[in-house]
């Protein structure tokens, strides 16, 4: 057993954020399943929203933020969002973040993206995650208070309850977590006073995503089984412009495009966003993706097509250089000629509820950045309102972190691995993920019935028997633990879609096409829940 005061599960912008901010006092774990920097954080493109100009005001961030997230958001956590914005952007300034600079130097460029009224978007070309990440990233590699952990993967949370430390009615604390190490193959009990998960979105419950295949909602599974609450899962956003290719897998064409003049046209050339939204190009994110699959369906598309190349080339290529060379390499050149896109699942605007300091309902228990629903996204997230929040909130939690005193290690069981076996059928794993992305696309997508949701519940249903025998009986692998993750995750979406009678944000219905007049989130408790997924044996 190994002991930390703080244990982070996962080495995004969440996760790195709350590394640095609490290194200089405390002994931390960074542990991350793949990479350090395999995660959505160093995919993102667009950049960060900021309020950096005197023509805009954190009062219009607030009401851009607000009007996205469609009467949901929590006004509270919005403000507090939106005001620390500036301050965050300068700390990445102060640790090096090269953001893109005007063309005279007089200041840094700000883009515009969908649902904001202003240009705010601060960004580094068109790989602004990538910028920010591996800045960030080599710091936490040089720290020597933190022992970064890459290739394992967090199984499941301690809980006091499950370890059975504390009286029996008590579920309250996190103690750290069961830790696989994916080369040896060995789990490892990590103990800490403090654990945050930081462990990104779920993309992956969907056949069609713009994330990296670590997004497969391992946080929200987690803490759920340990007895957090979740909300709002049922808001999954799709990005309109993923890269339509047969050998372009999961490729973002950022919202920029858009931002700087790019249209979206037919395959005869023709617009059609202006049918759709005042804002056209520009509307917030849903209603452009609703517009796109809905004039794919009618037609019978396989995609539309983005078009920037009116613009001078020297632009195109200056402002989006990583879109141009990937496009280049696939035989389209953007200067000349539209881009193919179809919209994709981006991001999960749902997950474990937090306080305005990401604390959970579990005490020294921490969600921070994509994982945690924190109020800030209601029903639809303002796009790069995402990068902020895993800073600003990374900051707060690091802050109450900081603020404890250190306390003494507490002795955890080991894991039981006394009554498994090695895995002979890994085709079980595959075959199982494979069906669930694909019923999850086609019923649980971007228009939703009744009828469609009972489906997709009855397949979880009969998936879980088949995750359960084999978690229980066999030992735990990658694999294994992200299907059972993502089935967990796969439940909850459907469950919170199915408890939503209005099309409000990113839900719509057939079946209930009005929004109501009163906004209500939608909080699942797990003990008031009969989860299948609960009734493992292991630790
Ligand atoms: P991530 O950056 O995804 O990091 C999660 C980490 O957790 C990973 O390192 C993963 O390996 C680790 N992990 C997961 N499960 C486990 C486990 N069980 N054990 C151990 N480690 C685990 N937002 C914006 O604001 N602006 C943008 O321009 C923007 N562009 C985007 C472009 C793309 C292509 C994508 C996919 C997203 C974009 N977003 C953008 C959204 C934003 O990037 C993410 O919401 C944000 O980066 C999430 O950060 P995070 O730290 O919460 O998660
Ligand atoms: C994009 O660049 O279009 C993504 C921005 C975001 O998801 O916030």
């Amino acid at each position: 057993m190994q002991h930390f005061d703080v244990l982070i599960i996962g080495s995004g912008l969440a996760g790195l954020t709350v590394a640095l901010k609490v290194a200089s006092e405390k002994k931390v774990c960074l542990v991350s399943k793949r990479k350090i920097n395999d995660n959505s954080s160093n995919w993102a493109q667009g950049g960060i929203a900021a309020v950096l100009t005197s023509d805009d005001s954190i009062e219009a961030h607030i009401q851009d933020t607000l009007i996205a997230g469609a009467g949901l958001c929590d006004q509270e956590v919005t403000r507090q969002v939106a005001s620390h914005a500036r301050e965050t952007v300068e700390w990445l300034i102060a640790q090096g973040v090269p953001f893109t600079r005007e063309d005279d130097g007089s200041g840094y460029h700000l883009t515009r993206e969908g649902g904001h009224s202003h240009r705010r978007i601060i960004h580094a070309a068109d790989a602004t995650g990538k910028a920010v990440q591996q800045t960030l990233a080599e710091q936490v590699l040089n720290n020597p208070n933190i022992t970064v952990l890459e290739d394992h993967i967090a199984v499941d949370l301690i809980t006091s309850r499950k370890a059975g430390i504390g009286s029996p009615e008590d579920n309250a604390a996190c103690l750290g977590a069961y830790v696989l190490n994916n080369k040896s193959g060995k789990v490892v009990t990590i103990g800490a006073q403090h654990t945050v998960l930081a462990t990104g979105g779920a993309g992956k419950v969907y056949l069609y995503t713009t994330n990296p295949d670590v997004s497969t909602g391992d946080g929200v599974a987690m803490a759920w089984r340990a007895g957090c609450r979740v909300a709002n899962m049922e808001f999954v956003q799709f990005h309109p412009t993923c890269l339509f290719h047969p050998k372009a897998k999961s490729f973002l064409i950022t919202e920029a495009v858009r931002g700087e003049g790019g249209i979206l046209k037919l395959p005869n050339g023709s617009t059609f966003m202006q049918h759709y939204h005042e804002r056209s190009e520009l509307a917030p994110r849903d209603v452009v993706a609703r517009a796109i699959d809905f004039e794919m369906k009618k037609r019978g598309l396989d995609c539309v097509f983005l078009d920037i190349s009116h613009k001078p080339a020297d632009f195109i290529i200056s402002h989006f250089p990583t879109i141009y060379r990937r496009c280049m390499e696939l035989g389209i050149d953007i200067t000349k000629e539209a881009i193919p896109v179809v919209p994709a699942a981006h991001y999960n605007c749902g997950g474990v509820m937090t306080d305005h300091t990401g604390r959970t309902d579990l005490a020294n228990l921490y969600a921070i950045g994509e994982t945690a629903c924190t109020g800030l996204h209601g029903a639809n997230r303002l796009a790069s309102n995402s990068l902020l929040e895993c800073m600003v909130f990374g900051q707060a939690a690091a802050n109450c972190i900081l603020a404890e005193p250190i306390k003494l290690e507490v002795a955890l069981p080991y894991w039981d691995e006394s009554r498994v076996t090695d895995a002979d059928e890994e085709v079980i794993i595959t075959h199982n993920w494979n069906e669930l992305r694909r019923f999850m696309w086609n019923y649980v997508g971007i228009v939703r019935t009744n009828k469609r949701l009972t489906r997709a519940m009855h397949r979880i249903n009969l998936l879980h028997d088949e995750v359960n025998e084999f978690y229980s009986n066999f030992r735990v692998s990658n694999n294994l633990i992200e299907l059972r993750n993502l089935l967990q995750v796969a439940e909850l979406i459907v469950r919170s879609a199915m408890d939503r009678h209005e099309s409000r944000g990113l839900h719509y219905s057939k079946d209930y096409q009005s929004m109501l007049d009163i906004a209500v989130p939608t909080v699942l408790e797990p003990l008031n829940y009969f989860s299948l997924l609960d009734k493992d044996h292991k630790h």
